[in-house]
């Protein structure tokens, strides 16, 4: 019923921004970061923080690649969940997608349908590399195979230092990213957590932001979130199922 609840109050004049997760890229083969054997099962959180970059920028790429390969070794693509969001959005019923991933999913499944709604990567986008002194973005992949081929830490033209282009911990967002990401949170008529746990902040923060400014709340995932008191809508479901779903219950009207 949570997701007919949700069908029933979204139109094309209401202002719905989705805000996702690792979850919604789980039954895409990447892994979440909690959880059963959640990558912090297996590495340790704290040899991914700004500091260590800074401080050990050799030991953290050594420890990175091995991170990077965890998450994304495995070829993989959008699945039903990312697709869904991209057909709502190209249907005139999702104005903007705040993730928390960096697997570049949801752009990938926005391209195949041509969907413009906006997606703002908070923790950055872990396919590019970044030079922390000229801010040279590059793609990654090359950058990644010269560190594992000794390049340590890979350098830049100008000696600078690359960067995953992600956001570590102990790092600042992106000033304007999250600005954005706050404003569009509270011009929402409907708000949904789809696929987060929804306990790192700033983005645990929204729907209860959205909240305050009387926006209908809706969350999908397998487990409770901390968030689910103040929602209007849970569903307990797969994204895979759940996201497909709503859509169709929208397209079907
Ligand atoms: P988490 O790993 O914390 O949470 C994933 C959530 O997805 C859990 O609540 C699961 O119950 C849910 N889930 C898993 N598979 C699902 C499925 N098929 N359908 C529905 N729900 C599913 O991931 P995030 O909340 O994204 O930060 O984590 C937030 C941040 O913590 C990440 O961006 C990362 C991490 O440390 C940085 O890297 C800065």
């Amino acid at each position: 019923a949570a997701l007919e609840r949700l069908a029933a109050e979204i139109d094309r004049d209401a202002t719905v921004v989705a805000l996702t997760g690792a979850g919604i890229s789980a039954p895409s083969g990447v892994p979440t970061f909690r959880g059963d054997d959640g990558v912090w099962d297996h590495f340790d959180e704290g040899q991914f923080t700004y500091g260590r970059f800074r401080s050990d920028p050799a030991g953290f790429w050594e420890d990175r690649i091995e991170l990077q390969r965890a998450l994304f070794g495995d070829d993989y693509e959008p699945n039903a969940g990312h697709e869904a969001l991209a057909e709502l959005g190209r249907d005139g019923y999702l104005d903007a997608v705040l993730t928390q991933n960096t697997d570049g999913l949801h752009g990938d499944a926005a391209d195949a349908l041509d969907d413009e709604t906006p997606i703002l990567e908070l923790h950055g986008n872990a396919r590019r590399v970044r030079c922390t002194d000229c801010g040279t973005r590059r793609e990654g992949d090359p950058i990644f195979e010269r560190a594992a081929d000794g390049e340590l830490p890979p350098t830049c033209d100008c000696g600078g230092i690359y960067k995953p282009d992600v956001v570590l911990f102990g790092e600042q967002l992106s000033g304007a990213v999250i600005q954005r990401a706050r404003s569009l949170t509270a011009e929402s008529d409907i708000f949904l957590g789809i696929g987060s746990s929804l306990v790192v902040e700033p983005a645990a923060s929204l729907p209860r932001e959205a909240a305050t400014t009387g926006a209908t709340i809706g969350i999908v995932n397998l487990e409770s979130t901390p968030v689910d008191g103040v929602a209007d809508a849970v569903s307990h479901v797969d994204v895979t199922d759940a996201l497909p779903r709503l859509q169709s219950l929208l397209a079907d009207r």
